[in-house]
This record gives C-alpha cells, sequence and structure tokens, in this order.
C-alpha cells in the first residue's frame, strides 16, 4: 500500500554558481558559468522525493505572489502532489538560496527565507484534516518553529508518525524534540544537537543513545557517500551507500528522506530495504546537477 506522505516546509528558488574551488575571504574568482536557477528549497525537494517514490503527497509551504517559485507549484501538479496546501502571499518575495557547487560536487549553501518564514500556527490549522489523514508528516528546520511545532502536535495527537530533518543545523526546543518520533540529522546536524561528533561506529551509538534517551523512536544519521546509519532501542546498523562518482550533491539528503519515508512501514521496521532503496535514490541524485531535477522516479531506482 502507498504510504500517505504530508510534508511541510520551504520552497526556494536556488541560484547555482559552479566554482573549482570556494572563494577564500576577500578573494575575487573567475566562475565558469552565469548564475542558474532550479527549484529547491528542502521541504519541496523532500515533497518531489516523496511523490516520485510513488508515495500519495500533500505539500504545505508558503511562497511570494510573483516570481520564480509559482513555476514550481505547476510542477508539483504534474507530479501529483496535493498543492491545495500552498499558500501564497504578498507580503514577502519567495525563498531562495544561493548555493556554490564545486569540482567535487561539494556544496556551501546561504538560505534567504523571504515568504517561508510566514508559515504560521493558523495556517497549519487549516490543513489539519490532511495532517490527520496521513501515515507520515515530514518537517526541516527552513520554516519557523511555532509552525513545526503546530504541525506535529497535531500530528502526535492523531497518531501520525512525525519525522525531522534537523536542517539547516540548529539547537531546538525540547517541545519539538519530544513531539518527534523519528530524526534524520547528518553528521554536522547530529553534533550540533547531541554534542558528539560523529567519528566512528562507538560515537554514532552514543549520538544515536542521545536521541532515544530524549523519547524519539527512531535514529537515521546519513553520512553522505559512507551511507547511512539508524538505531532504535532494540537494533542499530550502518547501511552502506553505492559507490557512485558524485558531481553534485546538492539534496541529497532530502531525496534520501523522501525516499525513505515512502518505503518505510511503522509497523514492521523495514529498515534494510527502506533505507537500501532510499540511499540508491540518494546515490542517483548526487550523479546529477541541482536539487529537483536531480531526484529521481521510483522505476529509476528499482531499474539499476
Ligand atoms: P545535502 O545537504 O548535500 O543535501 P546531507 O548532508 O543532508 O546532504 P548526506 O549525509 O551527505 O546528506 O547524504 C544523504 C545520503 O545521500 C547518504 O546517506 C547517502 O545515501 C547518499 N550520498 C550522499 N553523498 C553520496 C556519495 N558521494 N556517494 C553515494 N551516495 C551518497
Ligand atoms: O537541501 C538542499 C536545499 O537546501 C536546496 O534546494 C536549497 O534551496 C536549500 O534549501
Amino acid at each position: 500500500m502507498e504510504n500517505n506522505v504530508v510534508v511541510i516546509g520551504s520552497t526556494n528558488v536556488d541560484k547555482i554558481l559552479n566554482v573549482k574551488r570556494f572563494a577564500k575571504p576577500g578573494e575575487t574568482m573567475h566562475i565558469s558559468n552565469a548564475q542558474k536557477s532550479y527549484g529547491g528549497g528542502k521541504g519541496a525537494n523532500q515533497a518531489l522525493a516523496t511523490a516520485r517514490s510513488g508515495a500519495n503527497t500533500t505539500f504545505i509551504s508558503k511562497i511570494g505572489d510573483e516570481g520564480d517559485a509559482n513555476f514550481m507549484v505547476e510542477d508539483f501538479k504534474k507530479e501529483n502532489i496535493n498543492t491545495a496546501n500552498i499558500i501564497t502571499t504578498n507580503t514577502a518575495e519567495s525563498g531562495q538560496a544561493f548555493i556554490t557547487v564545486d569540482e567535487n560536487g561539494q556544496n556551501t549553501i546561504l538560505v534567504y527565507g523571504g515568504a517561508n518564514m510566514e508559515l504560521n500556527e493558523e495556517d497549519v490549522n487549516k490543513a489539519a484534516e490532511t495532517i490527520i489523514n496521513a501515515d507520515y508528516i515530514i518537517a526541516q528546520l527552513e520554516i519557523p518553529t511555532p509552525a513545526i511545532i503546530r504541525a506535529f502536535e497535531i500530528a502526535y495527537e492523531n497518531e501520525v508518525t512525525t519525522i525531522l530533518n534537523p536542517a539547516p543545523a540548529s539547537k531546538l526546543p525540547k517541545k519539538l524534540l519530544n513531539l518527534t518520533d523519528i530524526i534524520i540529522p547528518n553528521e554536522t546536524e547530529a553534533e550540533l544537537l547531541s554534542g558528539i561528533p560523529v567519528v566512528d561506529s562507538t560515537s554514532m551509538k552514543q549520538n544515536a543513545e542521545y536521541f532515544l534517551s530524549l523519547g524519539i523512536k527512531i535514529v537515521l544519521i546519513t553520512l553522505g557517500s559512507q551511507g547511512t546509519y539508524y538505531a532504535t532501542k532494540e537494533e542499530s546498523n550502518l547501511i552502506p551507500a553505492f559507490e557512485v562518482s558524485a558531481i553534485d550533491t546538492t539534496a541529497a539528503g532530502d531525496t534520501f528522506i523522501g525516499a525513505f519515508a515512502s518505503r518505510f512501514d511503522m509497523n514492521n521496521f523495514n529498515f534494510e530495504e527502506s533505507i537500501k532503496y532510499a540511499n540508491k535514490a540518494a546515490s542517483i541524485s548526487v550523479q546529477v546537477e541541482g536539487a529537483q531535477k536531480s531526484i529521481p522516479l521510483e522505476k529509476d531506482v528499482l531499474d539499476i
């Protein structure tokens, strides 16, 4: 059966610059191409990733009433995402992200929140019915925390599983962590929250123990080219990544999270299968430039 997933989060227009290496402070550098604009935002990317992996997907987000983000809403509709809870505002521009990608496929990202930062609890209340009917709700940290907390409260009261991707890395109120069932940080985000650098299997376990001690049921730490570590109170394992040559890792984490949510079964805890599938989807995304256009369809993940 298809998972029913609600994603609440950001929609950004990504402005990408390809560079040989990152500039040092005070340095001026030539670049090989003019700036390119693509669809992005952690929320939008994760919604596309769940939809492309076959999940029934609803996206809750806020965009400006003019400019580039509107083309994305049309794209979401074409990809069968329910856009009824994407709100347009005339008091802020759509979110934007300024991304530099170096020759090794690594990136730096600066995010301007814009309309994303106007998403509020009242907007979330209007989407309550949709949240109540979901299997999972996924949030990241590019929208105001009160909106995420409200969405997770509605989910929690109705036994909808909450998934938190604490990105971009930031300290979190205890209240939000207490409402979280599954947390999916990368290594940097895990360290910022737990205070424990992720360097080896012992520190992975210590990180997991930290999150589990807060009442979170499932911890997944994404480890880039190393793969993904998962832990519950009963089991843990590292599922290795697929060996590929990465050209742009932007949205690797988003692709992983959406693909995982499309496959994971809370009644069955099918970690090996769902994480292997999500690692595979993310390994495809790192071989293609950009965020949304790099996210694969289910059939492309299953084909290789
Ligand atoms: P980003 O912020 O770049 O979108 P992230 O830091 O949130 O990504 P990562 O831990 O880098 O997330 O990557 C998420 C998943 O993507 C990994 O668990 C892995 O499955 C896959 N992945 C990332 N980088 C590579 C790579 N170089 N080769 C193969 N798979 C990769
Ligand atoms: O995770 C990748 C995303 O982070 C980009 O699409 C950019 O918009 C930033 O939000």
